[in-house]
């Protein structure tokens, strides 16, 4: 933890600021019984899929943020197997590796459950109801932020706009969408993942499991059913559907001047 203090108020006297990560945030990747390296079968595995991910960026460095998905997709959250492949495989140092991952709260620093459950607290979910949903959910599941049912279904955790603001309150799911949800609603999508039959996201492909999403977002293959789900909605296109109906146009852009 570091601090920092200084005359910030102009009037002579010292103020001290204490900084360090938010106290509800877990310490750096240090779990029980995590993982420290893989067996040589994951390992073969793994490298295989590495290679390949690595192969679509001409700066190797760049498929960090792929690989730790890669890595998060085995354990369910970023260990140090996880840390230390991805270092072997881009020539980086573990402690660079985990620099990185500490940076993005995508990368979980625990077991994570089949559903990683997030409800949008931020300033507009927040006051359509998603704090609300929150205490809600906290309530009708028995756990607290970022913590995990006892079945291993569901992590609940609070997160920040998820650029959805317009469909607000917006959980999120293993990242799929579950827009204008209510305290009932958002009971009856939990349940549902607690009893194996998820609910479809409003947007987006059907629901797999957290590790299955992670390696997803890794860049391997998706092989959900693509049925034209995504794509914007109609309260993102409002606007765009009342200019049309007044014939407003955009401006043209000056010519280059240069
Ligand atoms: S504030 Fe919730 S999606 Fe933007």
């Amino acid at each position: 933890m570091t601090a920092s203090s200084g005359d910030v108020s102009g009037s002579g006297e010292r103020v001290f600021l204490r900084l360090g990560p938010p106290p509800e945030e877990p310490n750096q990747f240090v779990v029980e019984g995590a993982p420290q390296s893989y067996s040589p079968d994951v390992q073969a595995r793994l490298e295989v899929e590495a290679k390949e991910i690595i192969g679509r960026y001409p700066n190797k460095g760049s498929a960090l943020l792929p690989l730790l998905h890669l890595v998060q997709g085995e354990d369910s959250y970023i260990t140090p197997a996880g840390l230390e492949f991805c270092a072997s495989q881009l020539g980086l140092t573990s402690a660079q590796v985990s620099a990185v991952a500490t940076f993005y709260t995508m990368y979980r620093r625990g077991p994570t459950g089949e559903y990683l459950v997030g409800v949008c607290t931020n300033t507009l979910c927040a006051v359509m109801g998603g704090d609300a949903i929150f205490a809600e959910l906290k309530e009708h599941l028995g756990i607290g932020n970022d913590q995990t049912t006892d079945d291993g279904s569901i992590t609940l955790q609070h997160i920040e706009c998820n650029a959805a603001c317009d469909f607000a309150p917006v959980v999120m799911v293993n990242w799929e969408f579950f827009d204008n949800q209510t305290c009932e609603s958002a009971r009856e999508l939990v349940d549902s993942l607690r009893a194996g039959k998820p609910k479809d996201p409003t947007r987006g492909a059907p629901l797999c499991g957290f590790r299955q999403t992670s390696r997803i977002l890794a860049g391997l293959r998706d092989e959900r059913p693509d049925q034209g789900q995504g794509g914007a909605g109609a309260a993102t296109l409002a606007g765009l559907r009342v200019a049309k109906e007044h014939g407003m146009e955009a401006p043209t852009a000056p010519e280059d001047q240069s």
